[in-house]
């Protein structure tokens, strides 16, 4: 087990910065995520722990001990891909124990670390099978063990699941859990949808634009976002947002930011707030704004009623239990309001106010 830290790091790609002074502690032992979208920066931070990127500025420690200029091997970490990269013309048994033959660990240890491993991952049966007679999601698993083999400090992740479809994506969430209690080994693991990195990470790091915009538990994130852009890129569907009324604007808009509550906040310049925390009313009680319910979606314990008020951008989403004796129907008028402590408030910097 390893802590990792970043300490002002930076990464240039002749003057264009891709990562700009990122500074963050990976405990030892911690499954750590990092989540973001596609561009944001992950991939390259993932590289320079690794010690497959160079580092431009900053410090990475690993250990404690500096470890810029340490060559990979010399790094201790595993990284395992999308691609899985398993070389095609080794069985799986020779695949997995490759680093081992390379590191000169004689035959026979090779093999009960080997078996000990494939035994963890559930692909012991097809040890001297070739990749190209493997599934995806048994391929992954071979490259995950061939991490493991390796006993390394830290494992890097990137995007390993996202080749997998939606069912054994999240029977591998799973299992990437149970290994990291099993094994106690410091993970990092990078991916760019969010439930994977709520349900995986001990904690989360949000990253946007070549910096970490947070970082928390899944839950306190999600709780309090320090920005609008953590509270959108976490939870689904999207937290709802309102502009403060402008001149001009609809009587129903003044009613909606009403019923949340924003004429109490003046430095608001949006609300936010979540499909389950909004309250709707099939009555349109007094104290709530109205919209139109345009779309209901049946989910089976819930429903979410998509409600369109009149004068604002998009749909409203609102989640209301499958048994609701409210349950709304398309074309019906409903109120909207929010429960009480449940709307965010981001200034014209798009900081949550709360926070
Ligand atoms: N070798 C490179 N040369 C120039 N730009 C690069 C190189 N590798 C990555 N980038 C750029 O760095 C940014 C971050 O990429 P990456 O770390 O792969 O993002 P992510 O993994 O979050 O999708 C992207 O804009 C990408 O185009
Ligand atoms: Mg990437």
């Amino acid at each position: 087990m390893s802590s990792v830290q970043l300490l002002g790091l930076r990464k240039a790609y002749g003057d264009r910065v891709v990562i700009d002074h990122i500074d963050l502690e990976v405990r030892s032992g911690e499954f750590m995520v990092f989540v973001g979208p596609s561009g944001c920066g992950k991939t390259t931070t993932l590289r320079m722990i690794a010690g497959l990127e160079s580092i431009t500025a900053g410090e990475l420690r690993i250990d404690g001990a500096r470890a810029n200029e340490s060559r990979p091997a010399q790094r201790g970490a595993a990284m395992v891909f999308q691609s899985y990269a398993l070389y095609p013309h080794m069985t799986i048994a020779e695949n997995m124990g490759f680093s081992l033959r390379m590191a000169g660990v004689p035959r026979k240890q090779r093999r009960e670390a080997v078996e000990r491993v494939a035994r963890t991952l559930r692909i012991d049966h097809q040890l001297e099978r070739y990749p190209r007679q493997l599934s995806g999601g048994e391929r992954q698993r071979v490259a995950i063990g061939r991490a493991i083999v390796r006993q390394p400090k830290v494992f890097l992740f990137d995007e390993p699941l996202s080749n997998l479809d939606a069912e054994l994506r999240v029977s591998m969430r799973v299992e990437l859990s149970r290994l990291h209690r099993e094994l106690g080994t410091t993970m990092i693991y990078v991916t760019h949808d969010q439930v994977e990195a709520m349900t995986l990470g001990e904690r989360i790091a949000v990253f946007r634009d070549g910096r970490i915009e947070q970082v928390g538990t899944p839950m306190d994130m999600y709780r309090q976002p320090r920005t609008e852009f953590v509270a959108g890129f976490l939870g689904t569907p999207r937290m709802n947002m309102l502009d403060r009324p402008r001149a001009g604007a609809s009587p129903a808009h003044l009613a909606l930011w009403r019923a949340l509550g924003g004429e109490t906040l003046p430095r608001a310049a949006r609300l936010g707030v979540r499909a389950e925390h909004l309250r709707v009313d099939a009555g349109a009680a007094a104290d709530c704004a109205v919209g139109v319910v345009e779309f209901v979606e049946h989910l089976g314990g819930a429903s979410m009623l998509h409600v369109r008020v009149d004068g604002v951008d998009g749909a409203w989403t609102a989640q209301i239990h499958g048994s609701d004796p409210g349950a709304a129907a398309r074309g019906q008028r409903v109120g909207l309001c929010a429960w009480p402590g449940c709307v965010h408030a981001f200034d014209s910097e798009a900081c949550n106010l709360a926070t």
